[in-house]
C-alpha cells in the first residue's frame, strides 16, 4: 500500500469518525466553524502540505479547541494523529521538529544551529544531516575540531597548544599528509611548512653541509628545471641558497675570452646548452678570439710590414692582442707603426 493511500484511508476513517458525533449530537455541527473557516485567524496557519490536509485530521472527534502547535504533537510517530514521524533511522536528536523542518516536505531541512543539542557527529553521521564523505580524512574529533556550521570546504585547526611532531597528525588519516608526488622526505614538516599554509615551502639552510644536489634532484627538492644548462657541477657553483634566479656563473677557465660587452646567453658559445663549446668560426684556430671570429677579420687594415707591403694572417693575430706593430720591411727589424691594442672582448664591434 503507498503511502498517500494509506492515507486517504485513514482520512476516510477520520471523516467518519468525525461526522459520526455531529449526527448524534446535533449541537456540534451547529457549533463548528463553517466550511470556508479562516484558519489564519488561529495561532496556527495551514501552510504547505497542511494545507491540502482535511480538518479532520487535525482535528479528530471534532475538537477544535487546545489543538496543540507542536509539530510532534501530531508528528509523534504513533500515527495517532498525523501517519508521518521520525522514521527510525532519523538523525537521533532532541531538537523540535520545527528546528529543522517547515510543513512543506520533511525533505526539505533548514536548520539552526544556535538550537543544536548534542554532538556535531551525533547528527552528522551521514544517515540523516551531512556526514563525512568516504574519501574523508581519517578521524575520530568532532566535525568542530576542524569545521564551522557555516560551510564544510573551509577547514580550520587551531595550532596554538600543539605539541606533539606534526607528522602525529599530518599522515594523511588525522590531518593532511604528504600529497601524492610529494618530495622524498622523512624530515619533519615544520621543516620546510609553517602552520600557516602548505604553500610555499621554506628551508632554512644555514646547518645545511651537504651537497646542494643532495635534496635539489626534483625529488627531494627543486631541481633543474627542463631546458636548464646542462652540467654535473654542483648548483652552488651558479646558485646561492636565495634564489635560483638569477644564477651567479662566472667561468673560471683560463681559456675564456672574458665577459663580451652584450649579455650573450650562454647558447651563443656553447650551442648544445651544455658545457662544450663550439668555435664555430675555425675550431684550429681555439681557444683564441679568432676561433669564433676569424670571418670578421678582414686583411686589408692589418699590414705587418712596407717593401713589399705584406699583411698580418689571421693566425698572427688570432687572440686579437698579438703584436700589430707595422714594420719597415721584410726584416722586421724597425718599427715604422705602433698599434695600441685595437680589438677588447668588451668593445662593441671590429672596427
Ligand atoms: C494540520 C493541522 C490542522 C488542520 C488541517 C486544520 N487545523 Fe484547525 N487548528 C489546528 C491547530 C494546531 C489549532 C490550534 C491553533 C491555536 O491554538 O490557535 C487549530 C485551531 C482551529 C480552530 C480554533 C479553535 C479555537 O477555538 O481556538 C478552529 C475553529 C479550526 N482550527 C478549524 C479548522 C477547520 C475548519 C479546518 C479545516 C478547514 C482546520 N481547522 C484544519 C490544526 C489544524
Ligand atoms: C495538529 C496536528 C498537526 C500538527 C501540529 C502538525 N502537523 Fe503536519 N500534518 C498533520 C497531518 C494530519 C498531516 C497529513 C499527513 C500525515 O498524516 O502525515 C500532516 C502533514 C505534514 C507534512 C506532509 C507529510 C507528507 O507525508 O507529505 C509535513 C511535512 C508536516 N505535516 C510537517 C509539520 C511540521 C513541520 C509541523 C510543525 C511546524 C507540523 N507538521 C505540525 C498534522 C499536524
Ligand atoms: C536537527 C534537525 C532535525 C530535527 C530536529 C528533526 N529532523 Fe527530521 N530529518 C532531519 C534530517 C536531516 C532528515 C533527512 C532529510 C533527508 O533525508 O533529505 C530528516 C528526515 C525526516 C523524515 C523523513 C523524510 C524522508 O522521507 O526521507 C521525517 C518524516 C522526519 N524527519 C520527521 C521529523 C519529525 C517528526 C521531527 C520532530 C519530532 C524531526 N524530524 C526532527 C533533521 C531533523
Ligand atoms: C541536532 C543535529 C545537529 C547537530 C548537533 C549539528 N548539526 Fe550541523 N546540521 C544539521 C542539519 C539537520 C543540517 C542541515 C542538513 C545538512 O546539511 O545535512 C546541518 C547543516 C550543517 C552544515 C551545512 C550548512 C550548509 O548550509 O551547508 C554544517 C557545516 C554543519 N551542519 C556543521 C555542524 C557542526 C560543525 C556541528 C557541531 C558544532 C553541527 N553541525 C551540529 C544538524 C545538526
Ligand atoms: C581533523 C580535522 C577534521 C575533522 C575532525 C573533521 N573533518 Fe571534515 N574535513 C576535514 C578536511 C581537512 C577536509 C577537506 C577540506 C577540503 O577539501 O576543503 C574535510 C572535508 C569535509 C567535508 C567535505 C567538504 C567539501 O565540500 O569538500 C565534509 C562534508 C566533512 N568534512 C564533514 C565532516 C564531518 C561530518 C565531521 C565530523 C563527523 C568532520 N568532517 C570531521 C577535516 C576534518
Ligand atoms: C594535534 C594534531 C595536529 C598537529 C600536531 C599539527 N597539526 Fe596541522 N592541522 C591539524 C588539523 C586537524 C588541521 C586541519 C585539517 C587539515 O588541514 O588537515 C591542520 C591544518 C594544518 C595546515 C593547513 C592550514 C590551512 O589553513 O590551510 C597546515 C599548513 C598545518 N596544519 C601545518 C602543521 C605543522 C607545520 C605542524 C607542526 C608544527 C602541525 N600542523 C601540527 C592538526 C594538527
Ligand atoms: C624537506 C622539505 C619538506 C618537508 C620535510 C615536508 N615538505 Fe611538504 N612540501 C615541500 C615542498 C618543496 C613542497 C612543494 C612546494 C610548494 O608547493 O610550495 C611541499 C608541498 C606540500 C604540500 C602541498 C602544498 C600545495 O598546496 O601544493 C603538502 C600538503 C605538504 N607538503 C605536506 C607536508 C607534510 C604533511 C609534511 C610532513 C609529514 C611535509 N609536507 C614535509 C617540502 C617539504
Ligand atoms: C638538506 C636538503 C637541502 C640541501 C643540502 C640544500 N637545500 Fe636548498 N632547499 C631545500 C628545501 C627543502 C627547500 C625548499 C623547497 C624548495 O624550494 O625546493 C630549498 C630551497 C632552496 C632555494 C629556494 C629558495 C627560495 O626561497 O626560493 C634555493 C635557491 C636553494 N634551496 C638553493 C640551495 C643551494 C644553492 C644549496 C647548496 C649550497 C642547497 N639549496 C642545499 C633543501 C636543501
Ligand atoms: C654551470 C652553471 C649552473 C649550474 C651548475 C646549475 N645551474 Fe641552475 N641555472 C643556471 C643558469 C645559467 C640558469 C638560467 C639563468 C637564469 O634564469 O637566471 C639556471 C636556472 C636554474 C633554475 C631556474 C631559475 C628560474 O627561476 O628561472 C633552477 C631552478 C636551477 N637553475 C636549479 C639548479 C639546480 C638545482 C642545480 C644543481 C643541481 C643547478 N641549477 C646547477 C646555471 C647553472
Ligand atoms: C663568449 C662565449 C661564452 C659564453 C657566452 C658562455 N661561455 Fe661558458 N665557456 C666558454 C669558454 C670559452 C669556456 C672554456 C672552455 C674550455 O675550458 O676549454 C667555457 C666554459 C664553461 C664551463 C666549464 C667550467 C669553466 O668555468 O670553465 C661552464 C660550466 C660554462 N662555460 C657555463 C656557461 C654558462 C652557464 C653560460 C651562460 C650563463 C656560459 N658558459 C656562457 C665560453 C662561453
Ligand atoms: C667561443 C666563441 C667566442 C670567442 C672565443 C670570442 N668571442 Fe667574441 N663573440 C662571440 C659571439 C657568439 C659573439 C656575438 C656575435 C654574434 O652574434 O655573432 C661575439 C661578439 C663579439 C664582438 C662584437 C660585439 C658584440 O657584442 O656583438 C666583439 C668585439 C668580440 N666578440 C670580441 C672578441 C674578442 C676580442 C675575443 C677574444 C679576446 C672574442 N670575442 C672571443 C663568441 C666568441
Amino acid at each position: 500500500m503507498s503511502r498517500s493511500q494509506k492515507f486517504l484511508d485513514r482520512s476516510s476513517i477520520r471523516i467518519a469518525a468525525a461526522v459520526l458525533p455531529m449526527l448524534i449530537g446535533g449541537s456540534v455541527l451547529a457549533q463548528g466553524p463553517e466550511p470556508e473557516f479562516d484558519h489564519t485567524a488561529t495561532r496556527f496557519v495551514l501552510t504547505g502540505s497542511h494545507e491540502d490536509v482535511p480538518c479532520e485530521g487535525c482535528h479528530g472527534l471534532g475538537v477544535f479547541a487546545g489543538t496543540p502547535t507542536d509539530c510532534s504533537f501530531c508528528h509523534d510517530g504513533s500515527g495517532i494523529r498525523a501517519e508521518s514521524g521520525k522514521p527510525l533511522d532519523h538523525v537521533p536528536t532532541n531538537n523540535r521538529c520545527e528546528d529543522c523542518h517547515t510543513s512543506n516536505t520533511w525533505e526539505q531541512i533548514r536548520f539552526d544551529h544556535i538550537a543544536a543539542i548534542g554532538s556535531c557527529a551525533s547528527c552528522h553521521n551521514g544517515s540523516g544531516a551531512t556526514g563525512k564523505p568516504f574519501d574523508h580524512i581519517i578521524t575520530n574529533a568532532d566535525c568542530d575540531v576542524c569545521h564551522n556550521t557555516i560551510v564544510w570546504d573551509s577547514v580550520r585547526f587551531d595550532h596554538a597548544t600543539v605539541t606533539e611532531p606534526c607528522s602525529t597528525c599530518h599522515n594523511g588519516m588525522e590531518a593532511t599528509g604528504k600529497p601524492n608526488g610529494h618530495i622524498q622526505t622523512t624530515a619533519e614538516c615544520d621543516q620546510c611548512h609553517t602552520t600557516r599554509a602548505w604553500s610555499p615551502a621554506f628551508f632554512d639552510h644555514s646547518n645545511v653541509t651537504e651537497p646542494c644536489s643532495n635534496c635539489h634532484n626534483g625529488n627531494e627538492a627543486t631541481g633543474k628545471p627542463n631546458g636548464h644548462f646542462i652540467t654535473n657541477q654542483e648548483c652552488d657553483m651558479c646558485h646561492t641558497t636565495n634564489a635560483w634566479d638569477p644564477d651567479t656563473f662566472r667561468h673560471a677557465s683560463p681559456n675564456y675570452p672574458g665577459d663580451h660587452r652584450r649579455n650573450l646567453d650562454c647558447r651563443a658559445c656553447h650551442p648544445g646548452n651544455s658545457e662544450m663549446v663550439v668555435y664555430t668560426d675555425d675550431p684550429s684556430l681555439a681557444p683564441d678570439c679568432a676561433g669564433c671570429h676569424r670571418n670578421d677579420y678582414r686583411t686589408g687594415p692589418h699590414k705587418k710590414h712596407e717593401n713589399p707591403d705584406v699583411n698580418y694572417t689571421v693566425q698572427e693575430l688570432r687572440d686579437c692582442t698579438g703584436s700589430c706593430h707595422v714594420y719597415e720591411d721584410a726584416t722586421l727589424s724597425q718599427i715604422k707603426d705602433t698599434r695600441n691594442r685595437e680589438h677588447r672582448v668588451s668593445d662593441s664591434d671590429f672596427d
